[in-house]
């Protein structure tokens, strides 16, 4: 991604997503889902199917339905290209 895309999307998912998936992906509230460094195209298909209604759900479902193509996109490729790491405890 082009630098001034890579920030514009950035802005995108900080003003858009990041109140419940985290600035860094990791979600901040119950029941949401982490998006840092999941694969762009699962994470394309989610919103596209939220916005076209065929996955369901009482927030996610609405907010899809504001995006653009575009932001989709965008929003997607950042969360992607976010880099996390596990630690295995056992
Ligand atoms: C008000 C809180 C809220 C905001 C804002 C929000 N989300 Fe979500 N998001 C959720 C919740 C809750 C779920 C779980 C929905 C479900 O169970 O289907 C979710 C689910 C998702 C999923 C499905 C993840 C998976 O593992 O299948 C994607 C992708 C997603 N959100 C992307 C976004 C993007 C991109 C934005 C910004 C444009 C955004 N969300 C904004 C609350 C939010």
């Amino acid at each position: 991604m082009h630098a001034d895309e890579a920030a514009l999307a950035r802005l995108k998912a900080m003003q858009l997503c990041a109140n419940c998936h985290g600035p860094q992906g990791l979600a901040a509230l119950p029941r949401t889902p982490h998006l840092a460094g999941q694969d762009q195209d699962y994470l394309v298909e989610q919103l596209r199917q939220y916005r076209n209604g065929r996955r369901h759900h009482e927030v996610m479902s609405v907010i899809a339905k504001t995006l653009s193509d575009q932001d989709i996109v965008l929003t997607s490729s950042w969360y992607s290209s976010l880099r996390i790491s596990v630690e295995d405890k056992n």
